[in-house]
């Protein structure tokens, strides 16, 4: 439970107490019990907070995952306009270098965790069908009109130039160096049609479904304009490690493209963006 003790603000949790300073953030999950708390694939620090039923998760930045925060809190405003069950934005602000974003909880499991409710296929149907409608929703009123992938080749060009990707085990993995590899990308770039909303990292555990069927979309620090195959890029690994690659033509059953429309090379081209992120040296989480 959060509490106020002599001008603290207390979390307790498991073994271990954190003195919070007070900021609007505090104050807001006041009363609340911390019931999890992990370091997010990304370097995000992630704590769920519980009152009764209600649930609220505080996503905390510092350093080079601010910008992402701050993207993410962008588009679930926009999102909340146009789709039900995205998360709310409670409150968003920066305590030094600490960035929160408190949002609400959305229900559901993630979708890989569904198996005992629903069959392989029913869960990869959901995840299609909520894919297609992102991808086509009307984005006149979309705030962030600059494509993603200028900015994401931008960082890979300065994590190569820093020292930030592990040479060996990139080209291992890839049978190319990572300059190689750039190169490769920035020739391909121009194919692309950057016109659709992604959310740029479509993998099951991002995708909520309750028993019911409702399908939640989370984690958008990823999100943005960008060429639908980053998605289905993304949604093919997950299938593939989730469920087993046979799966994977169900997906684009149910979204509606036919397998041979889906652009092989264009597949390759955000695989091996990813591979940057895999052989990425990580910063330090906040502590
Ligand atoms: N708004 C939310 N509603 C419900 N669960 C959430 C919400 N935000 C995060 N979670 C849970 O926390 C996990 C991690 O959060 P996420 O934003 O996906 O960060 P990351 O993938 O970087 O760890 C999710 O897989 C989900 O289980
Ligand atoms: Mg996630």
């Amino acid at each position: 439970m959060l509490y106020i003790y002599h001008n603290y603000y207390v979390v307790l949790y498991v073994n271990r107490i954190y003195y919070m300073k007070s900021s609007k953030i505090v104050k807001l999950l006041l009363g609340y019990t911390l019931v999890n708390e992990f370091v997010g694939r990304e370097g995000f620090n992630i704590q769920q907070y519980n009152k009764g039923n209600y649930s609220l998760f505080l996503k905390q930045a510092r350093g080079e995952n601010i910008p992402a925060l701050v993207s993410e809190k962008e588009i679930l405003i926009w999102l909340a306009q146009h789709f039900q069950n995205t998360p709310l934005v409670k409150r968003f602000e920066n305590d030094g270098d600490v960035y929160s974003l408190i949002i609400t909880a959305v229900p559901g499991e993630q979708a890989q965790r569904m198996k005992t409710a629903f069959t392989k296929k029913e869960i990869i149907k959901l995840a299609a069908l909520a894919l297609n409608r992102l991808h086509n929703t009307d984005l006149s009123t979309f705030p962030k009109t600059q494509n993603i992938l200028d900015a994401e080749l931008d960082n890979i060009s300065s994590d190569i130039a820093q020292g930030r990707i592990n040479i060996d085990e990139f080209t291992k993995a890839t049978n190319s160096t990572p300059i190689a590899a750039l190169q490769k990308l920035q020739n391909q770039f121009a194919s692309l049609d950057q016109t659709a909303l992604t959310h740029g990292d479509y993998c099951l555990p991002n995708i909520l479904i309750t028993p019911e069927k409702l399908v939640s979309l989370i984690d958008w620090t990823k999100g943005g304009i960008s060429d639908i195959h980053r998605d289905f890029s993304a949604i093919e690994g997950s299938i593939a490690r989730n469920f087993g690659q046979e799966f994977i033509p169900f997906f684009y059953q149910a979204y509606g493209i036919e397998p041979q429309k889906v652009d092989r090379n264009k597949i390759e081209f955000f695989n091996l963006i990813d591979q940057f992120f895999y052989h990425r040296i990580p910063t330090q989480p906040i502590t």
